[in-house]
């Protein structure tokens, strides 16, 4: 294999530095699979990882990006053979392990889901570590009692590729979303993807938040962290199931015991960075399958790969809205 192209993030004088560079196949990390890179996408992750505007990578020099999905170049595993579609996301990816934005991959057997039957490479990525830490989130709070009868479901940080996939998946259940977001500009875009209601961030008062309020919600799902999911926590009906994803706003939680104790909400962790492999498995069939979400093509743009960098910044400002698809082809 001749050097070919990746965005690599590395750091010097203690900052971070990223750029395009032409990798060697001998420098790619140990992996019993290696593919050639269809598409990447953009989390907020990666954003934080690129900017530096998070301490993300834990290894440098590192190829950027925590999603991939390709087709198998070269596998000594039984499990997959050259030709077959595949997804690459989570784990060290991206972060301690070279990632997807590059031509080429090499990762652990371990690490690799095959492309679920009706799903493209491209809405693989559409969907990335984002869609499937949605639906992951989901599936929690369904096996912990959520039910469309149960009541309306909140989701913050909604016009994010997390948020706008949480939404699409939710209404396509006959959840009644409500859509908690920044941006009023993306109303239309909300309930374009199912919401039955926006909600304005800014119609909150954050500054006095009542270990009890009125309930509204019987499930949530959390982008921000911070003041807005210690209301969503005190605003939860009796068995209310909250999804805690994201920190987009702050890594603190400031809230009382009241909303478990006395309504027995539940607050369920969502990590997909290491989730076992057949509930990942079963999540990404659901993907194709139950939980396809109706617009994914609405909510997703492609850039080239040389056309990464200007991306980032919108992640950053919270201004980005849906999914970045990366072609790396
Ligand atoms: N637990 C996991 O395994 C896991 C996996 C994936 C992602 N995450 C986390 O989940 C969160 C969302 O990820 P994403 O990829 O969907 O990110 P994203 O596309 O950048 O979306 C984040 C959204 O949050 C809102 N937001 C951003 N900055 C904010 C701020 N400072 N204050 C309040 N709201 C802000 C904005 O939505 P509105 O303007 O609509 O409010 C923004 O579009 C991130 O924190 C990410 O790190 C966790």
């Amino acid at each position: 294999m001749s050097p070919f192209k990746a965005y690599l993030i590395d750091q010097k004088d203690g900052k971070t530095v990223a750029g395009f560079t032409r990798f060697e196949e001998g420098r790619l990390d140990k992996g019993e699979v290696t593919l050639r890179i269809a598409c990447s996408s953009v989390n907020y992750k990666d954003a934080l990882a690129a900017t530096g505007a998070g301490r993300i990578i834990r290894r440098y020099p590192c190829i950027g990006g925590i999603d991939m999905a390709g087709t198998v170049v070269s596998s000594s595993d039984p499990r997959f053979k050259e030709g077959d579609p595949v997804i690459a996301t989570s784990y060290d990816i991206g972060v301690a392990h070279h990632g997807g934005y590059a031509e080429y991959g090499r990762v652990p057997a371990d690490w690799v889901v095959p492309l679920p039957k009706g799903m493209s490479l491209f809405d693989a990525m559409a969907l990335g570590t984002a869609g499937y830490t949605a639906a992951l989130g989901i599936v929690r709070m369904e096996e912990n009692g959520l039910k469309p009868e149960n009541g309306k479901v909140i989701v913050s940080g909604a016009t994010g590729g997390v948020g706008s996939i949480a939404i699409d998946i939710l209404a396509r259940l006959g959840y009644e979303v409500v859509a908690l977001t920044g941006k009023e500009s993306q109303t239309d875009y909300l309930k374009g993807l199912g919401a039955r209601e926006v909600m304005l961030r800014a119609s909150l008062d954050l500054s006095k938040i009542k270990p009890l309020d009125k309930a509204l919600w019987a499930g949530a799902v959390d982008n921000l962290g911070g003041e807005v999911l210690a209301w969503m926590t005190s605003t939860m009906q009796q068995n209310g199931t909250i999804a805690s994803i994201g920190l987009a706003a702050s890594m603190s939680l400031n809230t009382s015991v009241a909303p478990f104790i006395l309504r027995g909400a539940s607050l369920l962790g969502i990590d997909s960075g290491y989730t076992a492999m057949p509930l990942r498995r079963r999540v990404w069939e659901r993907l194709a399958g139950d939980m396809r979400p109706a617009h994914l093509a609405a909510m997703t743009r492609s850039v080239k790969l040389d056309d990464l960098p200007p991306v980032f910044e919108s992640f950053i400002q919270g201004q980005a809205h849906g999914r970045v698809v990366v072609d790396c082809a």
